[in-house]
């Protein structure tokens, strides 16, 4: 059987990981074709490091599209988009990261991907409870809300917050700082961007999904904790993320979420709705 060939666009945290999972864990099903990253220096030492040569560096996106099956998008919400609509319409395969970037784009993603027979990827990521999410969508949702707790440092610099005067470093207890749709909570709060986005579009969408976000100085990790009710019963989960060494704003467990996509992808059993 020809081995899947996986181009990585973004060489930063989760790029890098990926790349390293390729290389090292999924040599007999596929095979590294390409990465690219805006910044080629970084895609040329990732290279080097696996390889001992640039080979794999592309010099643009055209190249990686061309010479791939299956794309990895780990870049920016900014592009995301744009590079999963150009993969698809070469009938490339997508598994895209910066969900936040396609958070409104499910029916397009959806008739761009039957129109070439292609698929389209998105790992549950720093998130736990699609699954449960996705069985009870089959039947009748009521309600989904997402609830965000972390440190009030994480939240330094979202103009949200500086707007309404809310001074971080005086929270000295659990503080509501955003209640409403998803579709604003991605706008208000970029950092959350992926966790909502995954959420919306597993489940009731991004106007009526509910988002609320808390800083509370007692906690260090990142926490999200989902509460769905449905005709099929309620479900709650909670998870608190460790952050990944490479970039603090990332977590582990969104890493861990792609190559275990990545596993589903590439071997025959799939496990999970
Ligand atoms: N789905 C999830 O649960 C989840 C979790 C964490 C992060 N993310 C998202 O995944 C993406 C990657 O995360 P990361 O932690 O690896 O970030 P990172 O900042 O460590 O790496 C991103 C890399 O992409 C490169 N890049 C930026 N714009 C590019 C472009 N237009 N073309 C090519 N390369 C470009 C950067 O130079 C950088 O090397 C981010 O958008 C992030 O928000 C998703």
């Amino acid at each position: 059987m020809d081995k899947l060939k996986i181009g990585i666009v973004g060489c930063g945290a989760i790029g890098s990981s990926l790349a390293r999972v390729i290389v090292k864990d999924f040599s007999r099903q596929a095979r590294l074709s390409a990465l690219f990253d805006i910044d080629k220096e970084k895609a040329r030492r990732l290279s080097q490091k696996l390889f001992r040569t640039p080979a794999v560096a592309a010099d643009n996106l055209k190249q990686l599209l061309r010479g791939s099956g299956l794309i990895i998008e780990a870049a920016s919400a900014k592009v995301s988009w744009d590079i999963a609509k150009r993969a698809l319409t070469m009938g490339r395969d997508v598994m895209i990261m910066s969900v936040g970037g396609v958070a409104i784009r499910l029916a397009q993603l959806t008739a761009l991907a039957e129109n070439k027979r292609a698929k389209v990827y998105i790992p549950s990521g720093a998130l736990c409870g699609i699954d449960g999410l996705k069985a009870a969508n089959m039947g009748r949702i009521r309600k989904v809300t997402l609830t965000t707790v972390k440190n009030p440092a994480s939240f330094k610099g979202v103009k949200y917050i500086e707007a309404k005067g809310i001074n971080l470093s005086k929270v000295k207890k659990d503080t509501v700082l955003f209640f409403g749709k998803a579709a604003e909570a991605v706008k208000y709060f970029p950092q959350n961007i992926n966790v909502a986005a995954v959420l919306s579009l597993a489940g009731v969408g991004v106007n009526k999904t509910r988002v609320r976000i808390i800083a509370s100085p007692k906690v260090t990790r990142n926490i999200h904790e989902v509460r769905v009710e449905s005709i099929a019963g309620n479900i709650t989960t909670r998870t608190e993320n460790i952050l990944h060494p490479d970039n603090p704003k990332t977590s582990y467990l969104a890493v861990l979420s792609a190559v275990a996509m990545l596993k589903q992808i590439l071997g025959p059993v799939k496990i999970g709705t």
